[in-house]
């Protein structure tokens, strides 16, 4: 295997985005829970929400008949329910998605400007460079990416599924041009025995994760495992008991027999892993302060633009105000969007059934 990373790409210097949780905002999302419910119900949409949302929001999915899940999942789901209205709580790329593959449904966002580091580190612009730069590699995109780069791409992954396709294209003899994450494209080579041209992008959140802290920790509950998603530094990886997406990490505490879990990954998931496992603990792995990004703790500064308020404005509103929360993607790039996202999903049915064709 190898990882190569790539050079001379232009993505932003800092990401000027603040938002934390206010008291004031969660006791106002906890008045107005009846009113969103009430909402979702009047209009018929279905709630999705990824595990990364605040609490709230999560019962909120729960108790509209909605759902919460990873990225793959929540693409999924969006295209096989009958409801013609999608409420999409998360980040932005996730609505996209969700559009792409249902274009006949109304796809609503609580915020438009709930972006993700990982999409606004790579420009379609600079694909199109990179592209003709190695023009012999397929590009495997992350799901973390937004219409127009899919639509540039070969394959799209989630982190569910990223390592095993690692696997796939290997046998096939295929080298991968790797978008946007730079933690995820070193281990998607070290585990695939790919070799991964990767972009230099990175989640603010994951990226604070601190080995030597983590490591720290460690030490202090000896009987503790510790869990990492593979957006996080390879040396924070290293120190891992298990690595996996959102859903495969809460796979795992529902299995494991440990009663304690270092959780490197945003605070949100805490939410589902105490709802299935009442009686284990569940600590927070220790974040660095980063000069261009300080998080005191794994909060997506865009998830936690999601609130109840703002689901209720999406559903109720009209005209121009409706407009601000609803997703439209071009249909030239939607279409060919939907090639690799299909893909996708057809990839990770086969690695389901455990019936992998080698022509996908
Ligand atoms: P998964 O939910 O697919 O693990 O991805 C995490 C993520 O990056 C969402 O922002
Ligand atoms: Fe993007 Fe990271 Fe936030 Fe997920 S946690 S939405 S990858 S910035």
């Amino acid at each position: 295997m190898s990882v190569i990373m790539l050079k001379d790409i232009a993505m932003p210097k800092e990401f000027e985005v603040s938002h934390k949780f206010t008291a004031q905002e969660l006791e106002e999302d906890s008045r107005l829970f009846d009113q969103a419910k009430e909402a979702i119900l009047k209009h018929d949409a279905l709630l999705i929400a990824h595990y990364y949302t605040h609490p709230t929001i999560q019962r909120l999915a729960e108790e509209t008949g909605g759902f919460i899940g990873d990225s793959l999942e929540m693409a999924r789901v969006g295209m096989e329910s009958p409801k013609k209205t999608i409420v999409v709580a998360g980040v932005r790329f996730m609505g996209e998605s969700a559009k792409i593959l249902s274009p006949e449904k109304t796809v609503l966002m609580p915020d438009m400007s709930a972006e993700c580091s990982l999409d606004l580190c790579c420009k379609g612009s600079e694909l199109k460079r990179m592209k003709e730069a190695h023009p012999n590699a397929t590009v495997v995109a992350y799901a973390n990416t937004s219409a127009e780069v899919k639509a540039m791409s070969d394959w799209i992954v989630t982190s569910s599924t990223a390592v095993e396709l690692g696997k796939y294209l290997k046998a096939r003899g295929e080298e991968i041009l790797w978008v946007p994450d730079r933690h995820l494209g070193g281990y998607i080579a070290d585990n695939s025995e790919s070799t991964v041209y990767t972009w230099p992008g990175r989640c603010i959140v994951h990226d604070s994760f601190e080995a030597a802290a983590i490591a720290q920790q460690k030490k202090d509950m000896p009987d503790a495992k510790l869990l990492v998603h593979p957006e996080s530094p390879a040396d924070v990886v290293a120190l891992a008991d298990k690595v996996g997406s959102t859903s495969q990490l809460l796979a795992f505490t529902k299995t494991d027999s440990a009663k304690t879990y270092i959780v490197a990954t945003e605070r949100g998931i805490f939410y589902k892993m105490k709802q299935a496992n009442p009686d284990k603990n569940f600590v927070e792995a220790a974040v660095a302060q980063r000069a261009e990004m300080p998080l005191d703790n794994a909060e997506c500064p865009w998830m936690a633009l999601n609130s109840l308020g703002k689901i209720i404005s999406a559903l109720e509103s009209t005209g121009a105000e409706r407009d601000k929360h609803t997703i439209e993607v071009a249909d030239d790039v939607r279409v060919n969007a939907l090639k690799p996202l299909d893909r996708l999903l057809r990839f990770a049915e086969a690695l389901k059934k455990g019936d992998l064709p080698n022509d996908l």
